[in-house]
């Protein structure tokens, strides 16, 4: 073979050798071509979270059901959605999935079920569930590539308007919808959307299933009625908990800290500001226009110059101008947590435990974007206390159940010292004690750390923020477990005091000599002190050591030693 730096020299001496890499470039040439986008994901299935046949159930549903809370929450309609998995034998599932959302309009139909990367989420910065624009049309594009059956989809608007019906399949090859069916249904309801697939899946129970993804989702969303009919034909209402939508997530302009370059030349381009000072006031949030002019001047700008004529050069300048800048913070109202009170209600309504507490932390920002973090967390109840606590992950209420200990959360977690508040802990693990966390990121733009959307990707500002939310939880957690450990010390030697009072009775009887009802009311007389003092010893301990650690130890040697005594 001839190498490059040869050729350089050989074409001097013999020019019809240049014909060599001529052909060979020729040669590749003619492989070389566009790849649609949806042959691309065809092939890479995995990266859209359609690995296996048992995940590949979950991500259908979760798709279909994340948008359509996502499109009742946008029209402010409470949610209620019917979710049926049907199993068709052999590894074949229908999914039907039906809302009362706003609907959507015929035209619309084709592209948002039947190409890929077609949304109205990705471009706006908003609280929302989605954000890629790929998630529905890569289900229809598996549920078409394992089982060659077209999506149905049947959608209505409004009571005067009629139910459009379509049966569509991808045309992988150029990313754009075929319909194979279309045309006017009677649908008795006054607006919505239902989605209907066939798929090759498995259905398994467990922590991955869609049986706890659809609990989990309850329990995130207490304003969302599910009615879930499972594979084996049972049907489960997840009835909501409040009458009460979550805040309207506003949408925001992105904020300068969070612009790198390439977005900022694509801004410049788009943009029909005639100035570059009125281009940063008006693309971008937190900037006014004095902050603007500190932007030109700290990246040596003219701030009349046209944003269109910026070179490369200059936008680079600009990009490390915003850096020199001091910029405030974007606005965080753009948030909508789920609150303390709702996590809680959420909690309880799904998991039975004795002892409840929830955090959400202030607004913080992560490259340019908002976010919030929520903690909350149920002990006891008949959770088991020899195993690690169960850990339930969401974003944007949405529940993340693979890739756990790859992201924000999970690190967060382990890295949190819970021997503090009670727990048993070994190292870089879980804690071990009859507790589920609970962790939930809210944010404009959720940095997953894939396609599928199954790990947060591990920013140091959100990692400080879930261990505040977790610490500041833990610390609930620790005064109960404390409080709980004293309380049932007390009780332990309560009731050693409780049998010796008969003994010391007759004790005494024997010793002074005491009568029958004597004995009697020295007993009765003991057990009234006790019972005066009941929970006051609790209080004067649980006071004196409020700031120190519960020593385990002491109380397991004064409960030997009782043992002893007896
Ligand atoms: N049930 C529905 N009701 C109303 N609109 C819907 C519904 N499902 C999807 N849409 C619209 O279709 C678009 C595409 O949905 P798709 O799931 O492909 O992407 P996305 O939700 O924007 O982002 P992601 O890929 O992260 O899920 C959505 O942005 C939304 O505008
Ligand atoms: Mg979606």
């Amino acid at each position: 073979m001839i190498k490059q730096t040869e050729l350089n020299d050989l074409t001097e001496i013999n020019p019809e050798l240049v014909e060599i890499p001529k052909t060979k470039a020729h040669e590749m040439a003619k492989k070389q071509r566009e790849i649609s986008v949806a042959e691309f994901f065809s092939r890479n299935r995995h990266l859209l979270g359609f690995d296996n046949k048992r995940k590949a159930l979950l991500t259908t549903i979760k798709e279909a059901v994340d948008n359509s809370l996502d499109a009742c929450e946008e029209a402010r309609i409470l949610p209620e959605i019917n979710i049926q998995a049907i199993d068709m034998e052999n590894d074949r599932f229908r999914i039907i999935v039906e809302d009362n959302g706003p609907g959507i309009i015929k035209s619309q139909i084709p592209k948002i079920f039947a190409k890929l990367l077609y949304g109205s989420k990705f471009f706006k910065l908003s609280q929302s569930r989605g954000q890629q624009g790929i998630g529905i049309s890569a289900s229809v594009m598996y549920g078409q590539l394992t089982t060659g059956r077209p999506a149905k989809i049947t959608s209505k608007i409004s009571p005067n308007e009629p139910a459009h019906y379509y049966e569509l399949h991808i045309d992988t090859s150029k990313n754009k919808p075929r319909i194979i069916k279309e045309g006017i249904v009677e649908w008795n309801k006054e607006h919505g959307t239902k989605v209907e697939l066939d798929i090759e899946a498995s259905y398994l129970k467990g922590g991955q299933s869609i049986d706890e993804y659809i609990k989990q989702t309850a329990i995130i969303n207490p304003h969302v009625t599910i009615i879930y009919t499972n594979p084996k034909a049972e049907q489960i209402i997840f009835a909501r908990a409040t009458d009460q939508l979550p805040r309207e997530a506003k949408e925001i302009k992105p904020h300068p800290y969070g612009v790198e370059l390439g977005r900022m030349i694509k801004m410049l381009k788009l943009t029909d500001s005639r100035t570059l000072q009125s281009f940063l006031t008006k693309e971008f949030s937190r900037v006014g226009s004095g902050t603007a002019k500190q932007i030109c001047e700290n990246a040596a700008l003219l701030p009349n110059t046209k944003p269109g004529k910026l070179s490369m050069e200059m936008a680079e300048k600009l990009v490390q101008g915003i850096k020199k800048t001091k910029i405030i913070s974007p606005p965080t109202d753009c948030i909508s947590p789920i609150t303390p009170d709702l996590i809680e209600k959420g909690l309880r309504k799904e998991i039975n435990a004795e002892f409840y507490c929830s955090v959400t932390r202030p607004p913080s920002v992560y490259s340019g974007n908002p976010f919030v973090v929520e903690v909350g967390i149920a002990y006891g109840g008949n959770q088991p206390a020899d195993k690690t606590v169960r850990l339930l992950r969401f974003a944007n209420r949405v529940p993340l159940l693979y890739q756990q200990g790859a992201g924000a959360m999970f690190k967060s977690v382990v890295s949190t010292a819970w021997r503090n508040y009670g727990l048993q802990q070994s190292n870089g693990s879980l804690p071990v004690g009859p507790l589920t966390i609970l962790v939930h990121i809210a944010s404009v733009w959720v940095p997953f750390t894939s396609e599928s959307k199954e790990a947060i990707a591990q920013y140091p500002e959100i990692i400080k923020e879930m261990k505040l939310a977790l610490q500041e939880a833990g610390r609930k957690l620790g005064s109960y477990v404390k409080k709980k450990k004293r309380v049932g010390f007390e009780l332990k030697k309560r009731s050693y005091i409780e049998k010796y009072i008969s003994h010391v009775g007759e004790a005494l009887k024997e010793l002074v000599g005491l009568k029958d009802d004597e004995e009697k009311k020295i007993e009765l007389l003991l057990k009234e002190i006790l019972e005066e003092h009941r929970g006051k010893v609790e209080l004067m301990e649980f006071d004196k050591e409020r700031n120190k650690d519960f020593d385990e130890e002491l109380a397991l040697k004064h409960e030997k030693e009782g043992d002893d005594n007896e």
